[in-house]
């Protein structure tokens, strides 16, 4: 496992939630509160990180992590690049270490990274020079810390701290979700007070995996009286061809819709870390109705950024 600390025990970089303490997670859950900025408001903005150079290195898709996080360092004074992956020297062949020390020699400070490879961001973590931070934006199935946060985050505007009297269900693809396994994390390092694991057995995560999780095989017997229901999208891109499942198919039997959101809690939110396939694992009218919090998971997705970025920063020196 990286080491994603400083020798003085203070958070360097951000690879995993596994291994941070709770008042460690309350205490960036509660930065971020500061930034949330609501519909319609000006953001918060300062220039903690006035002088830093901030690289995003995206290897998979992605709209909200990138943007937000753009978003986040600029709010922070931050100079942010966008590496256009695609467009860069890697499709010459070029490593993603040689990409990392060219940009070190060009300045940069923090690099945030999503990467399809289990392993890519600790590995550059682990060769970056010291004064610089390496954030997980997504990494292959393993773990996306962010949406860990932001996901809290969005839990506990909605349903308060004592997240011992909640139960939490997970729904669909937890085999093949960095966010699964990141919730996970979040959520039992927070205290949750029951975690339910819901999908077909074909997208079940590994024996031995999500050990604090209770695992049922259909949505009819998980989801009764649970408060948060999480629902993720089938990553189609982790799977074989022909392990994907018919989405007709999928919906009838593991979709959440009006009916079997009414098992739940009246008061239960639903989450989705999006992008979402509607009518596959979620209808429109759960997607867009009143208990659905999908939108400000994503709004508290800057402010958790921001906080993050501001906690591994380190005031530089000036340059010669
Ligand atoms: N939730 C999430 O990671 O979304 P993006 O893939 O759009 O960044």
């Amino acid at each position: 496992m990286v080491n994603q600390r400083r020798p003085d025990g203070s958070l360097r970089h951000l690879i995993t939630l596994d291994g941070l303490a709770r008042p460690e997670l309350e205490k960036l859950l509660q930065r971020a509160q500061g930034y949330v900025c609501l519909p319609g408001s000006q953001p918060r903005m300062n220039q903690r990180l006035a002088g830093i150079t901030i690289g995003n290195l995206f290897t998979e898709p992605s709209t909200r992590t990138r943007v937000s996080f753009e978003l986040a360092g600029r709010r922070l004074g931050a100079e942010v690049v966008n590496l256009e992956v695609q467009l860069s020297s890697q499709m010459k062949g070029e490593t993603m270490l040689d990409t990392i020390r060219t940009l070190e020699s060009l300045h940069f400070d923090m690099f945030v990274i999503r990467d399809s490879q289990a392993g890519v961001v600790a590995h550059v973590a682990d060769n970056v020079a010291a004064h610089v931070s390496v954030l997980s934006a997504g990494e292959a199935h393993v773990s996306h810390p962010t949406q860990g946060l932001l996901d809290a985050l969005t839990v506990l505007q909605h349903k308060g701290e004592r997240f011992d009297r909640l139960t939490l269900a997970v729904v669909g693809d937890i085999r093949h979700s960095r966010v699964a396994r990141s919730a996970y994390e979040a959520f039992t390092g927070l205290g949750i007070g029951e975690l339910r694991l819901i999908a077909p057995e074909g997208l079940m995560p590994q024996p031995g995996e999500f050990p604090r999780g209770v695992r049922f095989s259909t949505p009819e017997d998980g989801l009764q009286g649970c408060d948060i229901v999480m629902m993720l999208r089938i990553q189609k891109e982790r799977m074989q061809a022909a392990a994907i499942p018919d989405g007709g198919d999928y919906f009838q039997h593991f979709g959440l819709d009006r009916r079997r959101l009414q098992l739940a809690k009246p008061d239960a939110i639903v989450m989705h870390p999006q992008p979402m396939n509607r009518g596959i694992e979620i209808d429109d009218e759960v997607a867009d109705g009143r208990q659905s919090v999908i939108r400000d998971q994503v709004r508290n997705g800057v402010a958790v950024r921001m906080a993050v970025l501001e906690q591994v920063a380190r005031p530089r020196p000036l340059r010669a």
